[in-house]
């Protein structure tokens, strides 16, 4: 079925609810194909040339942790170096990778891992962005593409995808997820795998995924990187380990730990997480790596007393690589000798890596991704940028559309764009940009400018004010320059930096006086667009009370002016919904859609009782929901059809909805199925994703949307703990968001 060519829909919208569910175990992989060679190598590998395999180093071509050391490529000649990050180009990685084939004893070559979290010369929507597309297809293509490139440039490991589920836009690293929802990242990991590992891991433009940050990350205390996280197993299993597990069912090679704890273990030493979860109940049979020197953080965390003891709890959890604290490398031989760790542990971890390079094909030829006639032709490809202006496109979201503001008027005659982020390059790459390069960005000033040329209007630019600086002293030229325009651009928000790794906020508004040149702006009365640039939900009450449209465009990368400035002139229309919540203040965190019920849930017939679960000074709704998201058409809903309203647990039911689109242009709507347990035998969320269908309707036509949903869609960790479904009403809710539409319930018997 072509995307958009067929009018009426019948969908067999099957949610395979991945949240946990017993997936079968990985089928046998083409490990055992390679075990014997790997036998026979670890035979012949002396204990230091072993434990050499363990560690991981990173290049100084990149700085993306807190140390650095300065003698990789001595450590590569002495064979303490199995992998190396951060470095690419074909010339580099040739030379890195001599040093390892030609003066090593045994030549074993080296993995070269890089974070390309969304792209790598070509840069993509930030994911938390991506994933507000609800595109799987467009998703896994960008990651296809990334691959292609960063393969080209040497790269054979992605430390990606990061599917860390997370409800705390104080945490800086919601920018590089897939947002709030469990099954929703569930399919955007799977996505992510694929896209990097395609079909052939021996091709040289596929690369090895990396799950990250196992586990649980996502969930600090206080949205404060690196903070404590603390929850039931219940609350883990249901809601934070299911994405990580369809990376894994989807294929991908490696995982990486977090920094984080989880009640009272550090991921990096915890063998239940590792051994008992990961490989024996999921069967994942690649290898662990760990993240940034996080094997030397179990000392700071408390749990070891020095670096050898931070090892050896290390290895008997089942961590294979050390990322960068070199503690592997300096005391494993020692530990082995006093018999701490054992071979059997060592062997274990050295076959695990070795498998995936001979999966890889480095045995066979260690310089198969240093092909420059791949750097010269397959980076910054002309499709590559159609695609991603496309994306930007589809990423974007349409928060508030007042006297219909959007789309600009194609007669306008002069546009005034002001604000910190109208022009700049470099904040367009988001964080995590990887080999992107500012020059190659497109802003927003740079896009209008382009499209002026079929539109015929005059653009002027004026910054305002910076994004953190308390200066006015820039107001009064963007007031006059508004002033002259009969349309103003706002374009606002946060740099770059102020999300990702290390950059947790407490208040997350507007930053600096933004809000300020906002108000004096958009008190001129003229029509007033602000184009958001973020990597986060941001508190941004004021601003959508005043402002009479709101565009969220997030960091769109390469591509970002051209695709927000094709959504402004309606080239492209907006789709896109939120993935993540937006908080009306920050006193509301956490705060997400599938919150649980409580005794005393607020009363409909009089909110304001008092002994309910309220704020006194604040409503419980956020500013936007999850799932929210306007487009420049209006899609209607109605004809609920039920094939039943009773199953039992070998059938299923098939839920239609009849969605119109009654506004002046095409459109895109991403219909949502969410679902309520009402009653259970433990407390269930008020509502859950369910399913979704992402559909083109013409102007004045409609489509049947149909979910099918079976028990499976229907099972929870009961009690006991057991994963399954339980007989009982279910209220449904199918419409465009996580708040509105047309209501329901069956019965399962
Ligand atoms: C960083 C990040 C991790 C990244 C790694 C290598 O600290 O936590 O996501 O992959 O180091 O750059």
């Amino acid at each position: 079925m072509k995307r958009g060519e067929n009018l009426y829909i019948l969908i067999i919208g099957l949610s395979v609810f991945i949240a946990g569910c017993s997936l079968d175990k990985i089928p046998p992989s083409t490990n055992n194909k390679y075990q014997s060679k790997v036998d026979s190598l670890l035979k012949i590998m002396t204990v230091e040339e072993k434990i050499g395999q363990l560690n991981l180093l990173s290049s100084s071509w990149d700085v993306t942790g807190p140390t650095m050391n300065k003698n990789y490529k001595q450590l590569i000649k002495e064979g303490k170096a199995g992998a190396i990050f951060n470095a690419f180009s074909v010339d580099y990685v040739t030379r890195l990778q001599k040093l390892a084939i030609e003066e090593t004893r045994l030549g074993i070559p080296l993995l070269f891992g890089y974070d390309v979290v969304h792209g790598h010369r070509t840069i993509f929507p930030i994911p938390l962005a991506q994933s507000c597309s609800w595109d799987m297809e467009l998703i896994e293509q960008s990651d296809r593409i990334a691959a292609i490139e960063a393969t080209a440039e040497g790269v054979n490991w992605s430390f990606a995808p990061m599917i860390d589920v997370s409800r705390d836009p104080r945490w800086g690293r919601v920018s590089e997820g897939a947002g709030e929802d469990t099954w929703l990242a569930s399919l955007i990991g799977a996505a992510r795998v694929k896209g990097f590992q395609d079909k052939d891991l021996t091709d040289n433009n596929t690369l090895i995924a990396c799950v990250k940050h196992f586990a649980a990350y996502g969930a600090p205390q206080a949205g404060r990187d690196y903070h404590t996280v603390d929850m039931s197993e219940r609350s883990l299993r249901e809601y934070y380990l299911p994405p990580y597990q369809a990376c894994i069912e989807a294929g991908a090679r490696t995982v990486m730990t977090s920094f984080n704890e989880i009640a009272g273990v550090p991921s990096t030493s915890n063998r239940w997480l590792f051994r008992e979860l990961l490989r024996d109940e999921w069967g994942f049979n690649g290898f662990v790596v760990t993240d940034y020197t996080s094997i030397y953080e179990l000392i700071p965390h408390g749990v070891a007393t020095d670096s050898a003891m931070a090892g050896e709890l290390a290895l008997r959890a089942g961590i294979d690589m050390d990322m960068q604290s070199n503690i592997y490398s300096k005391h494993l031989k020692k530990s082995l000798d006093m018999g701490k760790v054992s071979m059997k542990d060592l062997d274990q971890a050295v076959s695990n890596i070795l498998l995936i390079k001979y999966q890889l094909g480095l045995f066979d030829d260690p310089y198969k991704y240093c092909n420059v006639q791949r750097e010269d032709t397959e980076i910054l490809t002309q499709k590559s940028q159609q695609f991603a202006r496309e994306f930007v496109a589809q990423s974007c979201v349409l928060l508030k559309n007042e006297n219909n503001t959007l789309p600009i008027s194609r007669s306008v005659k002069k546009i005034a764009l002001i604000g910190p982020l109208s022009n700049s390059k470099d904040d367009m790459l988001g964080n995590w940009s990887a080999a992107g390069r500012a020059e190659d960005c497109v802003t927003l000033y740079e896009g209008l400018k382009e499209k002026s040329k079929t539109y015929n209007y005059k653009l002027e630019y004026a910054i305002g004010c910076n994004v953190l600086e308390e200066s006015t002293s820039n107001f009064n030229k963007a007031i006059e320059l508004a002033k002259s325009a009969d349309y103003v651009i706002l374009a606002l928000g946060e740099h770059r930096h102020l999300s990702g790794e290390a950059a947790s906020r407490t208040d997350i508004g507007l930053p600096g006086v933004q809000q300020q040149l906002a108000n004096k702006i958009i008190a001129l009365g003229k029509p007033t667009v602000v184009v958001l640039f973020n990597g986060r939900p941001l508190t941004i009450q004021e601003l959508n009370d005043k402002a009479p449209a709101i565009l969220d465009a997030w960091f769109g990368g390469t591509q970002s002016g051209n695709g927000i400035a094709d959504i402004l002139f309606a080239d492209a229309i907006p789709s896109g919904k939120l993935t993540m919540t937006f908080p009306k203040n920050v006193g509301q965190i956490p705060i997400h859609y599938n919150m649980k019920n409580t005794g005393r849930p607020v009363r409909d017939e009089n909110p304001l009782y008092k002994f309910t679960s309220r704020y006194i000074d604040a409503e419980n709704e956020p500013l936007y929901p999850f799932g929210y998201g306007l487009s420049y058409t209006k899609f209607d809903y109605k004809n609920l059809l039920l094939n039943k309203e009773e199953i039992t647990s070998t059938d299923s039911i098939q839920i239609s909805v009849e969605v119109s689109n009654t506004g002046n242009y095409d459109g895109t709507e991403i219909v949502q199925l969410y679902l309520q347990d009402i009653v259970g035998s433990v407390t269930r969320p008020v509502k859950e994703l369910k399913g979704f269908k992402k559909v083109f309707i013409p102007k004045g036509e409609k489509v049947t949307v149909s979910f099918t949903l079976t028990v499976n869609d229907l099972k929870f960790y009961d009690i006991n703990m057991n994963y399954k479904f339980e007989p009982g009403t279910f209220n449904f809710l199918i419409g465009p968001n996580s708040v509105s539409g047309i209501k329901g319930a069956f019965t399962l018997l």
